[in-house]
Formats: structure tokens, C-alpha cells, sequence
């Protein structure tokens, strides 16, 4: 790692040197946060960077480079770019040759009758606020290494967290054997099939079935090259074209200066329950979806290698009431508190957004009002996510009921909408220059601080004589 420096004496672990965040007061806050995916593993770095004592529990054992593509809007450039590496780097730096190059080619939207409608240029590169489209597993790889290595937090890994529990002082984990870790907050950033949405609205709540899925893929360009009916969307460098049809869409991209390729599928589906990234997929499965389509369609996706082949079943949840456990020690993020559809193309960067809310509430707030913290947190975020989360619906609609006479008129209606109040969001400027007037609203009644937290479930806590697995 940049930072490490290896030791000839293998014996003894390699030297680290400081965190760049070294020097920051230190609030005295303490943060567990379960979960080391983006949201996770961002709120840990955004906790580290306000001075607050984190802490990751996370139920993979080892890292793995799971996923295909995913997006991260110019609003998560700008915290990607905030973070400072040990080598006076930023991390940004890291994610930009993972990420896919539009400047030359746009994006080419299709009929699925294969007429192009229209190019989508890609705007112009802001470097405060960068966009990185690329590898979720490579992106992940990058976060999860700078959080570990560079920043020095702890992430206890093969950790699968079931019980939280919450006192009027305190939030905590227990483990299976009996032993419990207790902190200031508990932050479940365990994604869409959180276990710690159970104990912030006292009851599961089970996904609903949203009539998609889609079939998507991540592979290397060889077959496409080797293809000159292909060829063409890898030879220049990264291309992307869509093609849209009645509730149906297909996006190909080709990535890392067109070595890579990676195409999804939405189409509908009435078997939808699980929520989950490994089902393996057919692609008997997708040539049904592609009667009568733009041959060129079939063509692309027939050289996908069969076992990259994943079936994702699309779910989706109504707006949760509540982030935050009555107590105020137990907080949703990411995922668990706010599950994206992929057309919003907006659900890592929201984990995002929230994880550098949180720890500028918990350090405005202080560590004697960390339930007003808590609260103040989903009082800024909340309706500004459910009004991102909409955009999934809206883009996809715009897409699947597209008026194709009224789209000849207006080609430029069915560009993908870029808007600037998501993209051009600061959420630190917005968190910093709102939360002391949130605190005060709070303060004056709307949520009092001395709402008495719900009865928790008894677990082994409580017996003195157990023995915290970690001491902070
Ligand atoms: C394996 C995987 C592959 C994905 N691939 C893609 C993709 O290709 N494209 C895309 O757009 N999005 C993908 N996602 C989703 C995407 O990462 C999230 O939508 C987004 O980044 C928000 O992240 P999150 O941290 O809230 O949730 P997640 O990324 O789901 O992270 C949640 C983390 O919590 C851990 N966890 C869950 N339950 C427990 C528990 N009980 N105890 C301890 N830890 C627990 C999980 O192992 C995971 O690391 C993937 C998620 C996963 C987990
Ligand atoms: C991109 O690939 C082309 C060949 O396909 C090559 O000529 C070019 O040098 C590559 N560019 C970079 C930056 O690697």
C-alpha cells in the first residue's frame, strides 16, 4: 500500500504511517458502524475525518470483487476528491483509470428496432466534483484499502451482526458467544437486507416485488474484438449506447479504454422476492427478451461467458417512517435505510451523501446529544433522498412508456436526465450550514431529547461480567 512501509524484517508487521487525519480534535464520540460496503465504509471515513472513534463490523470474510457496474454521480466525486491519501493523493485519483472515458463518444440512445434517436454528450469534466462510472468490486477494492491501510481503522471482518441493543447511554452489537461491544451510536449500514432496520421501526419490513429484473454482465472485450460487427465499441476507447424498448432496457458499456464490457438488462419480471446480486442467468433467457429486437443486441450479449451471467431480482421498499431507533442511538444508512432502483443511477452516491451527514451532525452535536444528532441527520436527509429515490420510478418510465411518435419530434427527450440539484449537491456545505439550525428546531420540542427509548430485547447484556470483545 502507498502508505505502508514493508519492513525487511518480515516478523514484525510493516510500519504505518499516521492517517492524514491525525491532527483533527478528536470529539470523544464513539461510532460502531455494522457493514463495509460504500455507505459503511464511507461513514466510517467521514467519522474519522470529524475526529470522531469508529469501528467496522463486517459479515464477508475477506474482501471480495464482487459486482459489476455502478455509478457515482458528480455529488460523490466531490467526496472522493475531499479525501486525502498519505501520499498526498486524493482518493479520487485512485477510482479515475477504473472509470469509464464518455468525453469522446457520449451516450448513444437507441429504439430497440436499432434506429439511433440520439447522442448524448457527456458534459464537460468538473474537476471539484469528478464522475466515476466503473467496476463496483475495483471502486470497492480502492475504498476499502484506504479505509484499512491509510486511515487505520479497524474493520472486523466474518462478523455477521444479528442483535443490536440500545440503553439510554448507549448503543451496542452482541455477539453469539455472549460478548457485546458497546459506543456512543450504532450505525447499520448493512444494506437492503438489514438487520438493523429491525430494531429502528420494531418490526421487518418485508421488500415488495417492483414486476423487474435485470440480467447483467461484466466480462473481458476479447469475443467483441474478435467480432467486426462488434469490434467498433471497444477498438476507440470506452463507448455506451442503450437501446429502449416497451418496458424493457438494455445499456452496453465498454470500460478501461474499451477492455472490459459490461451491458444490464431491465426487463419485467413477476417472480421478483429475493434481494440479492448472485443468481446465475441464462442467456436462453435474454435472447426471449430480445425478439424482435435490433440484431445487434443478440450479438453483443452472445459473447458474454455464461457463468458471468447474473439474474438480479428488482425490489423495492416504500420510504421507510424512521432512520433512527426511538432511543436515538441506532441509525439506518445507505441501503437499510434507503434501497435505490438502478435507473435513479444514484443509490452508492446517496450512501454517501448520508455518511458525511452523520458525522458532521455527531460532531456538531456533541458527544452528551448524540440522539439530537442522530435525529438531525434524517431531518436533512430524508426528504431530499426520497426525492432521488423517485427519479428511478420517473427515468424508467420515461423509458419503458416512451411515445416514440413524440420522441421523433423531440429526440432529446429521452436523454437521461441529468439534474443539477442531485448532481451539483455539496452534501458537506449542505450539512454544515444547516445542522446548527436543525439542532436548535430540535432542541425547542419538535423531537424532544427526553423521549424515552424503546424496550429493547433482553440479550446477554446486562451481565456484568461479560467481557466487551474490543476496549476503546
Ligand atoms: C456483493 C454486492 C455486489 C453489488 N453489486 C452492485 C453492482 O454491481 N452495481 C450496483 O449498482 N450496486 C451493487 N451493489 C449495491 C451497492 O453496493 C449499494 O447499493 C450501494 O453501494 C449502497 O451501499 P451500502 O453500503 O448501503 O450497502 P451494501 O453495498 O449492500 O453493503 C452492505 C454491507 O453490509 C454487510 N452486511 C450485511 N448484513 C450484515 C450483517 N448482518 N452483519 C455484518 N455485515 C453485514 C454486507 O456484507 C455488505 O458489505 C452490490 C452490493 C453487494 C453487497
Ligand atoms: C487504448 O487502446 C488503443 C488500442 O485499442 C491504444 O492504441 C491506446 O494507446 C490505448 N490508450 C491508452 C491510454 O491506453
Amino acid at each position: 500500500m502507498p502508505c505502508t512501509d514493508p519492513s525487511l524484517d518480515t516478523s514484525s508487521p510493516p510500519k504505518r504511517n499516521p492517517s492524514p487525519y491525525s491532527n483533527v480534535t478528536k470529539t470523544g464520540i464513539k461510532v460502531i458502524i455494522v457493514g463495509a460496503g460504500f455507505g459503511g465504509l464511507c461513514a466510517a471515513i467521514e467519522c474519522h475525518r470529524q475526529g470522531h472513534n469508529v469501528e467496522i463490523y463486517e459479515k464477508f470474510e475477506e474482501l471480495k470483487v464482487l459486482g459489476d457496474i455502478i455509478s457515482f454521480g458528480a455529488n460523490a466525486g466531490r467526496t472522493f476528491r475531499r479525501w486525502k491519501t498519505c501520499d498526498g493523493e486524493r482518493a479520487s485519483d485512485r477510482l479515475s483509470p477504473l472509470s469509464i472515458k464518455l468525453q469522446d463518444h457520449g451516450f448513444n440512445i437507441h429504439k430497440w428496432t436499432g434506429e439511433l434517436v440520439m447522442n448524448q454528450k457527456t458534459p464537460p469534466a468538473n474537476p471539484e466534483a469528478p464522475v466515476f462510472n466503473g467496476h463496483r468490486g475495483e471502486f470497492h477494492s480502492v475504498v476499502f484499502n484506504y479505509v484499512k491501510d491509510e486511515l487505520g481503522i479497524p474493520i472486523h471482518l466474518g462478523q455477521r451482526i444479528e442483535e443490536y441493543f440500545e440503553t439510554a447511554t448507549e448503543a451496542g452489537l452482541s455477539f453469539n458467544d455472549g460478548s457485546f461491544v458497546t459506543a456512543d451510536v450504532v450505525i447499520g449500514a448493512d444494506g437492503v437486507r438489514s438487520k438493523a432496520r429491525e430494531l429502528v421501526l420494531g418490526y421487518e419490513d418485508k421488500p415488495k416485488s417492483s414486476g423487474y429484473a435485470v440480467f447483467r454482465a461484466w466480462f473481458p472485450s476479447t469475443d467483441m474484438l474478435a467480432d467486426p460487427e462488434t469490434r467498433r465499441f471497444c477498438e476507440n476507447g470506452d463507448t455506451f449506447n442503450g437501446w429502449i424498448g416497451p418496458d424493457v432496457h438494455f445499456l452496453f458499456s465498454t470500460i478501461k479504454n474499451g477492455t472490459d464490457c459490461c451491458w444490464v438488462l431491465t426487463h419485467r419480471d413477476s417472480h421478483d422476492i429475493e434481494e440479492s446480486w448472485s443468481f446465475p442467468g441464462r442467456l436462453e433467457d435474454v435472447y426471449k427478451v430480445f425478439e424482435g429486437w435490433d440484431p445487434l443486441c443478440k450479438r453483443i450479449v452472445s459473447k458474454t461467458p455464461e457463468d458471468k451471467l447474473v439474474d438480479w431480482k428488482l425490489v423495492y421498499r416504500d420510504p421507510l417512517p424512521q432512520w433512527v431507533s426511538d432511543g436515538g442511538r441506532t441509525v439506518l444508512l445507505g441501503d437499510s435505510a434507503h434501497p435505490f432502483l438502478p435507473t435513479s443511477a444514484q443509490g452508492a452516491t446517496q450512501a454517501l451523501e448520508d455518511g458525511v451527514t452523520i458525522a458532521i451532525c455527531l460532531r456538531s452535536a456533541g458527544k452528551d446529544r448524540v440522539q439530537s444528532a442522530t435525529r438531525a441527520f434524517q431531518e436533512i436527509r430524508y426528504d431530499r433522498v426520497r426525492d432521488v429515490q423517485k427519479t428511478g420510478e420517473t427515468t424508467r418510465d420515461l423509458w419503458h412508456k416512451a411515445d416514440w411518435d413524440k420522441v421523433a419530434e423531440n429526440p432529446e427527450s429521452i436523454a437521461f436526465p441529468r439534474e443539477d440539484w442531485i448532481h451539483g449537491h455539496d452534501a458537506e456545505a449542505h450539512a454544515e450550514g444547516l445542522i446548527q439550525a436543525v439542532l436548535t428546531q430540535l432542541t425547542n420540542g419538535k423531537h424532544p431529547e427526553s423521549k424515552a427509548p424503546r424496550e429493547f430485547k433482553e440479550t446477554p447484556i446486562g451481565k456484568a461480567t461479560l467481557e466487551p470483545v474490543t476496549s476503546y
